[in-house]
């Protein structure tokens, strides 16, 4: 659906009557938003085939070209991913392998998606430790020596027990007892170290759980995407959370345009280098009653299990005062349009194009 949004920006663009206009506008957002280019950057994404690298590629070539925006990750791509754009393998921790995608590349900007999320990252903690806090070192050095923009997103999971849960403010105590929020802790703290040592433009946003109907990672917050694809195929769900665990999220498109506006934002608006963002905070029995308007008969029961514990230490309203402060960031999504388009965009893309028309569960679109 974000997909298609974004297209049918761009088509309007270029078959209406006022398509100079816009598309100048574009061009020129692009080459004000990157101060100091005069062509627009040339951007590296890491795991980029994960949940958010994908449809990050989407954006941000629709601003800046196909050709710009190089996808990376060591898994591999299906033919979409192929013939959307340049496609390469990098391992995260071949810092030699990064070395040159940079400089035959020429790469301006790092966005660093490879990681090992919460769920993931406890069932094999060595793994984890390399690819999250080895990969970060790995990133951040080539960023320095290439003087490179570089965007890691930090989350929810950054926060622990001792951590204020309702809200959780921009800075407070972060004791995270995952290996994924220690991880993400110490790429926030190197982050920053970076910049007040050597000056690096070091970027990060500490999101909360991302809503898209592409699979999850393997998350805690994992359930508010898979919820849509069993509800709608078979009417019913089996939640591995507690009805009433409150979790701040995010529809993807909002977490997209975050990125994206607080890459462009000017470095004097930035008064850290670390932000909390969100749009939203609802618990599963609110999601179940909101998406029992599209599927009346839906039926879910709650079978905890260790992602209740994970889900327990982390913030339940997420204060994202100073970014809509500071780089003046605005969500667009809720609820109710958050569900709105999730079950329009996984009934068509997923449930149609696999069965027919025909679906078990009864929607009401
Ligand atoms: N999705 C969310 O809800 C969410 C919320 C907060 C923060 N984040 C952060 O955003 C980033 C992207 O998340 P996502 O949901 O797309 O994750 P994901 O698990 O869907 O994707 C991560 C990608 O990293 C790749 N990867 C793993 N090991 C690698 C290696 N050695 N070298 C290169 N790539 C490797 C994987 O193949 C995968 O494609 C992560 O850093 C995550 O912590 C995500």
């Amino acid at each position: 659906m974000f997909r298609k949004c974004i297209t049918t920006l761009v088509q309007n663009a270029f078959c209406s009557g006022t398509s100079t206009h816009i598309i100048q506008e574009i061009c020129q957002r692009s080459i004000h938003n990157t101060a100091g280019f005069v062509r627009p950057p040339k951007i590296l994404i890491t795991g980029g085939l994960g949940q958010l690298g994908t449809e990050c590629a989407k954006l941000l070539r629709t601003q800046y070209g196909s050709e710009n925006v190089i996808l990376s990750d060591i898994i591999k791509p299906n033919q979409a991913a192929v013939e959307s754009g340049p496609y390469i393998f990098a391992d995260i921790l071949d810092f030699k392998g990064l070395q040159k995608i940079v400089v035959d590349h020429r790469v301006d900007w790092l966005i660093h998606f490879s990681a090992l999320l919460s769920a993931v990252g406890e069932q094999n903690v060595p793994l984890a430790v390399r690819v999250n806090i080895e990969g970060v070192h790995n990133v951040i050095e080539l960023a320095k020596q290439y003087k490179l923009r570089i965007f890691v997103p930090s989350t929810i999971g950054a926060f622990g027990p001792d951590s204020p849960r309702n809200p959780t403010p921009n800075v407070t105590i972060q004791r995270p007892r995952t290996i994924y929020g220690v991880s993400k802790v110490h790429a926030e703290l190197i982050g920053e170290y970076y910049y007040h040592k050597f000056g690096l433009d070091f970027r990060c946003l500490r999101f909360p759980g991302v809503i898209s109907s592409d699979p999850p990672g393997g998350g805690t917050t994992d359930y508010a995407v898979a919820i849509f694809h069993e509800a709608l195929r078979t009417g019913k769900y089996t939640c591995y959370l507690k009805p009433n665990t409150r979790l701040p999220m995010m529809y993807i498109e909002d977490c997209l345009r975050a990125l994206h506006e607080f890459m462009c934002a000017p470095d004097d608006k930035l008064k850290r280098r670390v932000y909390n963002v969100t749009a939203m905070s609802f618990t599963p029995e609110e999601l179940v009653e909101c998406l029992s308007k599209y599927i009346p008969n839906l039926h879910v029961n709650y079978k905890p299990d260790n992602r209740q514990l994970i889900a327990d230490s982390w913030p339940q309203v997420f204060d994202d005062s100073e970014a809509r402060r500071d780089w003046n960031w605005q969500h667009k999504y809720d609820l109710n349009n958050l569900v709105d388009f999730m079950v329009k965009d996984v009934q068509e893309n997923y449930i149609n194009a696999v069965n027919g028309s025909d679906t078990r569960a009864t929607i009401k679109i």
